[in-house]
């Protein structure tokens, strides 16, 4: 397959910012965070996005894109596509493991308030979170973090996968696999564990099983009767055979 899996660049950012708004157009969580159609600006998301991607490389996430390396084309019955060179089909972002005792340091405090600076001038140049419900989305923080408090039980901390996503064309592939990998390698070599959470049951439970993570706990998101379940998954540390 002509892929490879590289580390993102500044220069990807705008191509990785594209292949997330595609790959995650269908997600609940997406769904039920920006619940009015209506009001979805897309431009807005897009320079959020690329904001919280500049956060990660200056906090040196481990973040890869996956990279066409020549033309891939798939003219079959069930599949019709020509991806030219240098698209970017797959982003995975993980967060390197923090451990439960260690404070956060200086370089990462100056980077999430350059975040939040960079989040206000998106908030006056789009008049606005482009369709975020804002209260849907503390509320997510909120379960997130009981969510953490509760199943992080490693005083090591695990590396956690913020998102990954890959574009319908070139899923099923093995993409999105060895997006995973770069960083699953990586840990079991540390023997770190991981951990992710999903807001698609079906196939991504069944996709991270495959990957040796375990269904841990659901969780739920509830605003004005509207509910978006999350799948929190673990994956501990494999010896190599
Ligand atoms: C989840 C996602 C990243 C997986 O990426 P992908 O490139 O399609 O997955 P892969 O081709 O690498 O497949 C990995 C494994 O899952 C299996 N798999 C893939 N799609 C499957 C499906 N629909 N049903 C069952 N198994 C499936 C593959 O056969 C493979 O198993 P193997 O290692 O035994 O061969 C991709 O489907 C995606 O981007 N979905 C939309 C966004 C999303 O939900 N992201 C996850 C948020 S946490």
């Amino acid at each position: 397959m002509a892929i490879e899996i590289v580390p993102l660049t500044k220069a990807d950012i705008p191509s990785a910012v594209e292949c997330v708004q595609k790959a995650f157009s269908d997600d609940p969580y997406f769904r039920w965070a920006f619940n009015d159609p209506s009001k979805f600006n897309t431009q807005r998301n897009a320079a959020s996005l690329a904001a919280h991607f500049q956060y990660g490389l200056s906090c040196d996430c481990p973040i890869s894109v996956a990279k066409v390396t020549c033309s891939i084309s798939d003219q079959k019955v069930d599949r019709d596509f020509n991806l030219a060179p240098g698209s970017v089909v797959g982003v995975g972002w993980w967060y390197s493991p923090q451990a439960a005792r260690a404070s956060q340091t200086w370089s990462i405090w100056a980077q999430e308030w350059l975040l939040s600076f960079r989040q206000l001038l998106n908030n006056i140049r789009f008049l606005g979170r482009g369709g975020l419900n804002v209260p849907r989305y503390w509320i997510w923080k909120q379960v997130q973090m009981e969510a953490h408090n509760t199943l992080w039980t490693d005083p090591r901390g695990y590396y956690f996968c913020n998102m990954v996503g890959v574009s319908s064309q070139a899923r099923g592939m093995g993409v999105g696999k060895r997006l995973m990998e770069s960083v699953m390698e990586k840990a079991d070599r540390e023997g770190m564990p991981c951990y992710l959470e999903s807001s698609k049951g079906h196939p991504n439970i069944t996709i991270y099983e495959k990957m040796g993570f375990e269904l841990i706990k659901e969780i739920q998101c509830v605003e004005g009767g509207d509910v978006c379940k999350l799948y929190c998954m673990i994956r501990n540390p494999k010896a190599k055979s």
